[in-house]
């Protein structure tokens, strides 16, 4: 398939087959991922893969955990996003190594990888959805992974300087999204989209 297509024709896919993937499959995806632009071309994605038993555990994890929590108007779509990782055959959880402390450079490497993953997945007859709504339940997520949230040297360095300045400097935690992905159950038509025009100046 060529890029133009893949990119012209990529859309979110929420219903998928009852049809498991290959490990070669996943593979390829997470190969395409990994070939992504990298600040400093230091990687910072990692990929945890779910299947089977490990996945429905995960599901149940986010869903009990937003059970729990106060319900907010921003996360009126979040029970629905879980429903669409539960039919989903797999789930690939997105982590940002932190190593600098969540700054946007790394979350700028990894939504590349992401991006180069779905495009893979489109171009393989395949369909995902890129999810954020992981992150309500993100304490969860990351203790089912065993890691560890500390605020690292750097981080702090770098609060301290922004305080210094007087600026905001962004950062965020180990996870950046998650990904459900299967054989497409459905065929979405192409919601209206800004044109070129309207997202564009044009300096001369
Ligand atoms: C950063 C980001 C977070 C997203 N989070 C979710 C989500 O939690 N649940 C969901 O169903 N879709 C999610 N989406 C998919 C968007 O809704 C979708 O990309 C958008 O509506 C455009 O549709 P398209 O992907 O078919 O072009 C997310 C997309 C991005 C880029």
């Amino acid at each position: 398939m060529f890029i133009d297509d893949v990119i012209k024709n990529r859309r979110s896919i929420r219903k998928y087959k009852d049809k498991p993937l290959s490990k070669e499959q996943i593979i390829k995806i997470l190969d395409a991922g990994n070939r992504a632009p990298s600040a400093k071309n230091r990687v910072q994605w990692r990929f945890h893969v779910f299947q089977g038993k490990a996945k429905d555990n995960l599901v149940q994890i986010c869903k009990d955990e937003l059970e729990r929590m106060p319900k907010v108007s921003l996360m009126t779509s979040t029970a629905q996003t879980f429903k669409i990782m539960d039919q989903a055959p797999v789930v690939i959880v997105v982590i940002q190594t932190c190593e600098w402390g969540g700054i946007t450079a790394e979350i700028q490497s990894v939504s590349a990888a992401i991006q180069n993953m779905l495009l893979k997945i489109h171009s393989m007859g395949l369909g995902a959805v890129w999810i954020n709504d992981v992150l309500f339940v993100e304490p969860a997520i990351l203790k089912l992974l065993s890691i560890e949230q500390e605020e690292s040297e750097f981080r702090k360095e770098l609060t301290k300087l922004g305080d210094q300045l007087d600026i905001k400097i962004g950062y965020s935690g180990p996870l950046v999204a998650a990904i459900a992905l299967g054989y497409p159950d459905e065929d979405p038509k192409r919601e209206p989209r800004m044109t070129v025009d309207e997202v564009t100046v044009w300096h001369k």
